[in-house]
């Protein structure tokens, strides 16, 4: 399963990439938002640290916006991902950006039907927001578990994106199921690291060693 962190800080990006576990970055303009720059100047500094997928989101509400949008940003880096939303608009924006060539995050997607539509319009990601159905007491991972039979029954190249991740066992779980990709925030990255019994026994190593007689 591919890493990807959800954020449009540099700094943890580059943090990450630097690190050698991160395959790709997805925005949204609330992430965008947070950084207080321009977004194309945010995005052209991902771009520029060399991650291979970069998902950046139109803005535009009608297919004529999203096209404009969407065939703007895909010219600005070889590396990006445009990201539309899934409403009927941004289903034929997608198929007509797919047929261009350009790849299409589907974003906001909360059902599997929604799904089974954005795989059908030849989006190259589908994203499932599963922390914003926990919060609403729907079970966001049965979602990932239904797109991927779904997926699997009609053989669909569209990758899932499992989005709105909260915690480890999100990740975790997402990889059990076989998505593709989850994204999630730098907090939850740093913690899949993380282990008291690692750093225990690492420590009891370093004070053992320290009784092996010097040559
Ligand atoms: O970027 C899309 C998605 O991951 C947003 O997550 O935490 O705002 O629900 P969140």
């Amino acid at each position: 399963m591919k890493l990807f962190l959800d954020t449009a800080s540099l700094t943890e990006i580059r943090t990450m990439w630097d690190g050698g576990i991160l395959d790709g970055v997805t925005t949204n303009p609330s992430l965008v938002a947070k950084e207080g720059r321009p977004f194309e100047t945010v995005i052209q500094d991902i771009c520029a640290l060399g991650v291979p997928s970069v998902s950046a989101e139109v803005v535009g509400t009608t297919v004529d916006e999203m096209l404009a949008e969407g065939r703007h940003l895909r010219g600005l880096h070889k590396s990006i991902y445009v990201k539309c939303p899934m409403t009927p608009a941004g289903l034929q924006a997608t198929k007509i950006l797919a047929s261009e060539g350009t790849r299409v995050n589907m974003t906001l997607v909360f059902s599997a039907n929604q799904a089974l539509l954005a795989a059908k319009v030849g989006a190259a990601y589908v994203s499932p927001f599963i922390g914003r159905l926990d919060d609403q007491s729907q079970n966001g991972l049965e979602l990932v578990a239904d797109i991927v039979q779904i997926y699997r029954n009609y053989k669909f190249k569209t990758e899932i994106l499992v989005a709105s991740v909260r915690h480890p066992v999100h990740v975790l779980e997402a990889a059990k199921l076989g998505a593709d990709i989850c994204t999630m925030p730098y907090a939850v990255m740093e913690k899949l690291c993380q282990h008291p019994l690692t750093d225990i026994g690492l420590a009891r190593f370093l004070k053992d060693w320290q009784k092996v007689p010097k040559g």
